[in-house]
């Protein structure tokens, strides 16, 4: 049995994640994760919220709360809202827990000892009235190439021409609005990455065959320009006191120590249960892990560069990542989506109107993978009146309600495969090999195409062998199909587990089965699954999977969350 370790970017804690964080990393990753455990690996699925940086602390500032407070009030709604989606983490933690401090600080020690730390002073601009260094996007004023005067210090999001703070014309602190702003001389640690330069190039090589191409063009884009210092400390407050001489009142930069949370957070989870769980055993010379990653397209050079680098220099054997699945943005009617601009559907709210199995489907459907995608409640709609009230609902409540009225409440018993049977688990066991395929793939689009392409035969053989017609001369023959058919409501259950948990659930209990009963993934058989279930077994018809969405509905959902710009 392989060990696999599936890990989700963390999504920064201020704000509530939207759909586009939902399909970026947090969904895709556990879909793979549930399909993995369903082929039988064993399956470590971590995750968390990523809590330090400069936006936390003006984030809190703004809700006029203490970072801390502010910071475990956001996890605890991050976290339910994930909960209320159904991912299947094996732990959601934090990166400001004290297992993530001791590692970074261990990773930085052997990043020091080994020499890829420098010292370097730095200008940057300080505000005097809110006692800080200001990043560059904390910075506003008006742009001196076209007057925009919301200009950030670090791009004019107007015109898009990329800025420096000093550029700037009135330049004010974005925190208080204070224009009291001086640029002072501050000193930092970086990490050297030219020095690491050849063992990264080295290190990538031997990844080329796993890596899809984003991210592998990504990294080589970045190779070929030369890899810079980075810069791996800030002046601020929040975030992990810098554990070397000298630097103790500056903090590790939030990209710094974020990454290495997966391996804090793989801790937070051993820690519940020592003796029984080792976090080492999945991070540190740990044999046999294959650790994918899932994430936004904008994260993947940290994680393809920085972040690999970081565990090289310290001369360790830190499991390091073997696939690497980049997302690229789904965007909102057609337009961003916007806080600012009441513009989007959040996390949160989607929950409220749509079961999450409506959204896991649409949203990995219609995952923007290789291009942007965009979301719209037309859409939306579409796809689940057709694919799944249509197809799938329609399918289970036609077939449980026929045979329970004109059969009876049991899987019906008479009857003999034919060839159009083995016709049917021919075509079935094709599609379901593509399918596996391309979920072993991380090809989401593809696979749930796949899928419904799957229920749609379902659909295709009841309306091809006409059982309402047959029962009328040849009762025998009538339940051979209807039990193929009850067959298929447990096939397209098992298929459908990964990406709608609750429906799939609910498709099992109508035939008295359970999640725990369901057959592995590997080498699934469909000539032996479409006669799985024994006739005589209670059923029961149950209510519609489905809710149909009507045009009023949409067009309120419309109204409620800001339409096309
Ligand atoms: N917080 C980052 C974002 O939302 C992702 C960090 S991924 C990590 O874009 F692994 F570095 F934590
Ligand atoms: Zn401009």
């Amino acid at each position: 049995m392989s060990k696999i370790l599936v890990t989700s970017a963390l999504p920064y804690i201020n704000g509530v994640p939207h759909l586009g964080h939902m399909v970026g990393c947090l969904l895709p990753s556990d879909i793979y994760a549930r399909y993995m455990r369903m082929k039988g690996c064993e399956v470590l699925y971590i995750a968390g919220t990523d809590e330090h940086g400069t936006t936390s602390e003006v984030g809190a500032l703004k809700e006029g709360m203490d970072v801390q407070a502010y910071c475990d009030m956001y996890h605890e709604r991050h976290a339910r809202t994930y909960k209320d989606f159904n991912l299947s983490f094996d732990f959601f933690g934090r990166t400001s827990s004290e297992q993530n401090r001791e590692i970074t600080y261990h990773i930085f020690e052997q990043l020091d000892k080994n020499g890829f730390i420098e010292e370097r002073t730095v200008k940057q601009v300080y505000s005097v009235d809110d006692q800080m260094f200001l990043a560059d996007r904390y910075i506003t004023g008006t742009c001196p190439y076209c007057g925009y005067e919301k200009a950030r210090g670090d791009q004019c999001e107007n015109c898009t021409k990329v800025l420096e703070p000093t550029d700037l014309i009135n330049p004010r602190s974005s925190v208080s609005g204070s224009t009291n702003l001086e640029v002072r001389e501050t000193r930092h640690l970086f990490l050297n990455l030219p020095k690491l330069e050849q063992r990264l190039a080295q290190w990538i090589r031997t990844k080329e065959p796993f890596w899809p191409d984003v991210a592998y063009t990504i990294a080589q884009k970045w190779l070929k320009e030369g890899l810079q210092e980075r810069c791996i400390t800030r002046d601020l407050k929040w975030g992990f006191p810098v554990n070397k001489p000298g630097f103790e009142d500056k903090v590790f930069y939030v990209w710094f120590d974020a990454p290495i949370g997966y391996i804090g957070i793989t801790k937070q989870w051993a820690d519940e249960k020592p003796g029984e769980r080792n976090w080492k055993d999945w991070w540190l010379d740990a044999a046999g892990v294959r650790h994918v990653e899932f994430m936004g397209k904008d994260n993947v050079p940290y994680h393809s560069i920085t972040f690999p680098a970081t565990l090289l220099g310290t001369g360790e054997n830190w499991t390091q990542v073997d696939y690497l699945k980049g997302m690229s943005y789904l965007t909102y009617e057609g337009g961003k989506f916007s806080k600012s601009e009441k513009r989007g559907i959040f996390a949160e709210d989607a929950i409220k109107e749509f079961p999450a199995d409506y959204w896991r489907y649409w949203l990995m459907s219609n995952a923007p993978e290789g291009s942007d995608a965009s979301f719209s409640f037309d859409l939306f709609a579409a796809v689940v009146n057709k694919d799944l009230n249509g197809v799938l609902g329609n399918f289970v409540s036609r077939v449980l309600k026929m045979t329970s009225s004109k059969i009876g409440d049991a899987i019906p018993s008479g009857g003999e495969m034919t060839a159009a049977e083995s016709e049917l688990t021919a075509v079935l066991q094709a599609r379901v090999n593509d399918y596996l395929k391309y979920m072993d793939e991380m090809e989401f689009r593809k696979a749930m195409n796949e899928l419904r392409a799957i229920w749609v035969e379902g659909n295709n053989y009841i309306s091809a062998a006409e059982p309402w017609a047959v029962i009328k001369t040849d009762e025998a023959r009538a339940a051979a199909i209807l039990r193929t058919c009850i067959n298929l409501i447990r096939i397209f259950a098992v298929l459908s587990a990964p990406v709608m948990p609750t429906v799939s659930a609910a498709m099992l209990e109508r035939l008295g089965l359970k999640p725990e009963d369901m057959p592995l993934l590997d080498n699934f058989d469909v000539s032996r699954e479409i006669a799985a279930l024994q006739p005589g077994r209670p059923f029961v018809v149950g209510e519609p999977l489905f809710e149909r969405i009507a045009p009023e509905r949409i067009e309120e959902l419309k109204q409620k969350y800001g339409s096309a710009k």
